[in-house]
């Protein structure tokens, strides 16, 4: 048990951001929008274990061994899978701490069928159109 440990997951073709549409997600890296994260959060010690796949099973996978353990949140931006995937949601309904669901971009100013969200509704909150600090802000909500 580490309760000042978050894991962040991250769902498919978001290995790709930097290159990825940047109009619509900005022109940092996934890496890069890592060490802007670490950087933020040194005075609030925190541990967080990053971790992407483009695979929904892989995905499923980490949520199941999620939840063995206690982290203090886990955030997870699921990318398209967000619109499409039933598993990841039956996988974050095994989730027994708050889990916190990403976007970096405002989907409710995009294309129709994103505005269905079924790992949404398996998640404390949700966030969006936040851009790089998404996920800084996402841990920023369990330190108050
Ligand atoms: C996204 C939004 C999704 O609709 C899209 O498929 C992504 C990224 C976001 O971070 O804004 O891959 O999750």
């Amino acid at each position: 048990m580490n309760s000042n440990k978050f894991l962040i997951i991250n769902g498919p073709n978001l290995n790709m951001l930097g290159t990825r549409e940047p109009e619509t997600y900005g022109s940092l890296t996934l890496d890069q929008i890592k060490e802007f994260t670490e950087k933020s959060l040194i005075s609030d010690q925190v541990i967080l274990e990053w971790y992407q796949s483009n695979i929904e099973g892989e995905i499923v996978t980490k949520i199941q061994e999620a939840s063995k353990h206690s982290y203090k949140a886990l955030i997870i931006n699921p990318g398209a899978y967000s619109h499409t995937s039933v598993a990841i949601y039956d996988a974050l309904q095994m989730i027994k701490y708050p889990v916190i669901e990403v976007h970096l971009s405002n989907t409710y100013r995009r294309e129709e069928f994103r505005q269905v969200k079924l790992t949404a509704k398996a998640s404390t909150i949700i966030m969006e159109g936040l851009g790089k600090i998404a996920y800084l802000t996402a841990v920023k909500t369990q330190l108050f």
